[in-house]
């Protein structure tokens, strides 16, 4: 009791050290503005996507079990229910580019490829449906979606009537071919109010901030009135070096773009291509722990149906997800970055926090990294003790610990160490 006692008097005083900037840190936490009314994406959205692994292939004749098909997402779907996918949370099956055929029909509506959608879509939607999924389709802002697929400029409402009257649970909006800077905004904002105004829950999935970026700095708050999430970085793809860079840019950015993700509104640093080709091990629990920090919606690209035990048992990590699914839905940050070892934490509900310590070091074997507790929270995370347990690369408590306390990790070279901070009252 008097220890603890002296631990509450000492945490007062380094208190008034860290106070500002424990306040920093709270208002930072707080969405700016408000989110996007249709309430959905309470939490980021998770679910499976085809872009990373299937791309634009439409050879079903050369390449008839990978070609953007309706057999694909109905096996897809399949496995989503039979597999455990569904239970942990991945509930959005979701179409990229290609599903469409070149022209639009007679009176202007989108159609999917006949020969590969025989049944077309209402059908693989009720499919889909019937699995307790649900499905998500793709359009683009401009004159043609970025594989030359008819774009949406001039149809927005016919095309948000389409998707309703398909079934459709979520839209994923390109921002290709566009003319003006005018039309990319006004033509995200529009699709926005028509999706609305059909009267069907879709989830509404931007690509605007990345468009926009080249010309001119995103308006967040404006971005996070129209959108469930929003692309802000070039398109992911299967190997270190393109995680490692959504990563960087992240971090580099986080002071514009933290705030802006919250209930209903979230940054999307793209797919996880966890269980595909590029990753080693310790990448793949890298982009599994980090995504769980940023708030990050979680679609995999890759091809369920081959898929390791290994790479399977950490998309489904269920402790991992629930970080990523917190309630709090604040989005985490890199708090700091020294000798190649990055830390990043993420205020959780109940005064929780995750923290993620990545080893950035591509020479060498595991180092060791010691951590002082009263760094992590503003100085909060562990005041005046707490819990901590490991949730990757090992999963165990690691016990309870003191806010004066350090703790040292061995983190492998690209690897991350994940962990959970119970605070103790
Ligand atoms: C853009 C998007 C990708 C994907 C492709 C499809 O590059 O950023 O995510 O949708 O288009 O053509």
């Amino acid at each position: 009791m008097t220890g603890t006692m002296n631990l509450r008097s000492r945490a007062q005083l380094l208190g008034c050290v860290l106070g500002l900037r424990s306040l920093a840190l709270v208002l930072w936490g707080i969405p700016g503005a408000r989110a996007l009314d249709n309430g959905l994406a309470m939490t980021p959205t998770m679910g499976w996507l085809h872009w990373e692994r299937f791309m634009c292939n439409t050879d079903c004749e050369e390449d008839p079990d990978s070609c953007v098909s309706e057999k694909l997402f109905m096996q897809m779907a399949d496995l989503m229910d039979s597999e455990g996918w569904r239970d942990v949370g991945y509930e959005y099956l979701c179409i990229d580019d290609c599903w469409m055929a070149p022209q639009r029909d007679s009176k202007g509506r989108l159609q999917a490829d006949p020969k590969r959608f025989p049944g077309g879509i209402r059908r693989l939607a009720d499919y889909v449906h019937g699995k307790g999924l649900k499905l998500g389709i793709y359009a683009d802002v401009g004159k043609l979606t970025c594989a030359g697929f008819p774009g949406s400029y001039g149809y927005y409402d016919i095309d948000a009537k389409t998707f309703a009257d398909w079934g459709v649970d979520l839209l994923k909006f390109d921002g290709c071919h566009f003319d003006t800077l005018v039309d990319l905004a006004d033509g995200y904002k529009y699709m926005s109010l028509a999706l609305n105004r059909t009267g069907r829950s879709i989830v509404y999935s931007c690509e605007w901030p990345l468009y926009m970026m080249p010309f001119r700095k995103p308006n967040y708050t404006e971005v996070r009135e129209y959108c469930n999430h929003w692309r802000n970085f070039a398109d992911i793809y299967d190997a270190w070096q393109s995680v490692k860079s959504v990563l960087d840019w992240t971090s580099s950015n986080q002071e514009k773009i933290v705030d802006a993700a919250g209930p209903g509104g979230w940054n999307d640093p793209d797919m996880l291509v966890i269980g595909n080709f590029g990753l080693s091990w310790d990448q793949q629990i890298t982009q599994m722990a980090l995504w769980a920090i940023m708030a990050a919606p979680l679609f995999m690209s890759n091809d369920l149906r081959q898929i390791s035990p290994q790479a399977k048992a950490l998309l489904q990590d269920k402790d991992v997800i629930a970080i990523n699914q917190d309630p709090l839905g604040k989005q985490g940050y890199r708090l700091r970055k020294e000798d190649n070892i990055e830390v990043w934490e993420r205020p959780l509900s109940d005064f929780a926090w995750a923290v993620a310590m990545v080893n950035l070091q591509e020479i060498g074997g595991p180092r060791f990294h010691t951590i002082s507790l009263s760094s992590l929270g503003g100085g909060l995370a562990c005041l005046p003790a707490c819990l901590i347990t490991e949730l990757l690369p090992v999963k165990g408590k690691l016990g309870f610990y003191e806010w004066t306390s350090s703790l040292k990790l061995r983190i492998n070279p690209t690897g991350t160490v994940l962990l959970r901070l119970d605070r103790t009252n």
